[in-house]
């Protein structure tokens, strides 16, 4: 990953590649944004003028290149769009700082250095500038020819930004320096998890993902239990066997435990781990199953938002639970009419094999119920049917209290996580009324997420908070990359949940 420093430089004497200016759009003509006086003081105050003849506007997404002007070390400035400039005396908002920093560092791909002069108005401007650094330069190279894991043959052919600077930020104050920690904490985490997603099936299975979280377990203190099919069927997790009975490679459940000795609260988190849905006996038509490696997004963004908390020490108990099992269609397999018996003690007649996701994530939730925590989230590529209503890029909001769906949706807008509120309507649920066992796992058709959502509503323990984000949309990124999003797996989610263990840190500090 590209390693980060604070600097005071000046921008004039830095050896690097680039020097990333920000430029944003004012009334009429582009305006250089603050942190780039010394590299305007160098074009003799002229540029923004020369930045508009380029043809730049200051739109975010924006990047204009212009050679460096006479005397400096760096040959090139990067001029990255801001979008609108912020009201008088406002800092601007962290989320364009982030996709900017975002498009610069993926642009910037093949350089070993480059110097940021954004706008530095606070910590949150350095977190959120780092972050854009870190997730924009992240590439999947591993299964190109020469690939080496550091990015010989890149998604642009050219290796990730070896090292950045912060212009502005003081590498000697404690709230920019604690800003950067807690942003490489995050990324590195979150990068993992788009590494895992965009692993191809036949590496990364039930078995080698749970392998994975508890070498990563024993690294961050962080203790693992792991479920395979003997303890699964000994433990009545039916659920996750009906799921993982087609495939032969078993499923697992994996229990990541977090604790700090001062903790008050304890937080569960429950991800869906399909690591590859062909959709079973109900087999997904070829051009829907292509991408269904992204089916474990739910559970690598559960596994990445648990080692960030341990990593930034959050005083808050955090529990993560993978669901993992291979949706695959064989003589075993789980048919369209079979009972499963569920952990929770329900029976579900299984209608439709391919509406798998709430199979495996029924059990890890009433287990994660056990053990009665604060409240529950869970992450799921759950349907087809969230995409529909929301698109690609914005993940929908489930819950069965008001104001934590409201905390949850907060949080996701303030960590840049595009996410809205979708309601759990009481009446879908006859749809699901099975004349042979307790439920059905499929219902009606319209307002299919909805569907889903009140299906796992079933499984959370009495009294429970629970909130249900169905990332099925912005999980995998099928188009071109877009500020710090690249192609292939996101990492969606993971800093709404690590924003709400630190919020439910904080919280219970009072
Ligand atoms: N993994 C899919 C949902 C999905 C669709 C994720 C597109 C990412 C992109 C899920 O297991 C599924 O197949 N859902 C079905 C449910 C239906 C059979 C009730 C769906 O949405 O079609
Ligand atoms: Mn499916
Ligand atoms: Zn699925």
């Amino acid at each position: 990953m590209t390693a980060l420093t604070l600097s005071t430089a000046a921008a004039p004497g830095l050896r690097a590649d680039a020097i990333v200016v920000g430029v944003a759009k004012g009334a009429k003509s582009p305006v250089v944004a603050p942190g780039a006086e010394a590299v305007d003081q160098a074009y003799d105050g002229k540029l923004a003028g020369i930045l508009e003849t380029l043809g730049a506007t200051g739109t975010e997404g924006e990047l204009t290149k212009v050679p460096a002007p006479a005397g400096f070390k760096a040959p090139l400035v990067v001029a990255v769009g801001l979008g609108e400039k912020p009201a008088k005396n406002a800092a601007h908002d962290t989320e364009a700082l982030r996709k900017a920093a975002g498009v610069a560092a993926r642009t910037l791909g093949g350089a070993k250095k480059a110097a940021f002069a954004l706008p530095v108005a606070d910590a949150a401007a350095v977190s959120a500038i780092a972050e854009g650094v870190l997730l924009g330069a992240y590439s999947f190279d591993r299964y190109k020819e020469n690939g080496n894991g550091k990015g010989a043959k890149a998604g642009n052919g050219k290796a990730p930004l070896a090292e950045a600077a912060l212009l502005g930020a003081k590498p000697r104050d404690k709230e920019h320096k604690a800003a950067l920690t807690r942003a490489t904490a995050v990324s590195e985490e979150l990068n993992r998890a788009r590494d895992l997603i965009n692993t191809p099936p036949n590496d990364l299975n039930p078995e080698s993902f749970a392998a994975i979280a508890q070498a990563a377990g024993k690294e961050h203190g962080i203790k693992v239990q792991v479920l395979d099919e003997k303890a699964l069927a000994k433990g009545g997790y039916g659920g996750i066997l009906g799921v993982g009975v087609g495939s032969a490679a078993g499923p697992r459940l994996v229990k990541l435990s977090y604790s700090h000795a001062k903790a008050k609260k304890h937080l569960a988190f429950v991800g869906k781990g399909i690591t590859y849905d062909s959709g079973g006996i109900s087999l997904k038509p070829a051009g829907h199953n292509e991408t269904m490696k992204c089916d474990m997004s739910g559970a690598a963004a559960v596994f990445a938002a648990v080692v960030a908390a341990a990593r930034l020490g959050l005083e808050v108990n955090v529990t993560g639970w993978l669901a993992l099992a291979e949706n695959m269609p064989s003589g075993s397999a789980t048919r369209p009419g079979d009972v499963l018996h569920m952990y929770s003690g329900k029976t579900v007649e299984v209608l439709n094999t391919d509406a798998e996701g709430r199979l495996v994530l029924a059990d890890a939730l009433w287990a994660a119920s056990q053990e009665k925590p604060d409240a529950i989230v869970d992450v799921a590529t759950l349907t087809g049917a969230m995409v529909l209503a929301l698109g690609s890029r914005t993940f929908g909001i489930m819950a069965n209290d008001d104001a934590f769906r409201g905390t949850i949706h907060t949080l996701a807008e303030e960590v840049g996580e595009p996410a809205w509120p979708m309601p759990l309507p009481d009446h879908l649920r006859k749809g699901m009324d099975s004349p042979t066992a307790d439920i059905a796992n499929m219902g009606e058709r319209m307002g299919g997420g909805l569907v889903a959502g009140l299906f796992l509503k079933e499984f959370i323990g009495d009294g429970i908070t629970w909130a249900h984000l169905d990332i099925a949309g912005p999980a995998f990124n099928e188009g071109g990359p877009f500020g710090y999003t690249p192609k292939g797996g996101t990492g969606t989610a993971v800093r709404t949940l690590v924003r709400l263990a630190e919020q439910t840190a904080d919280g219970a500090q009072g």
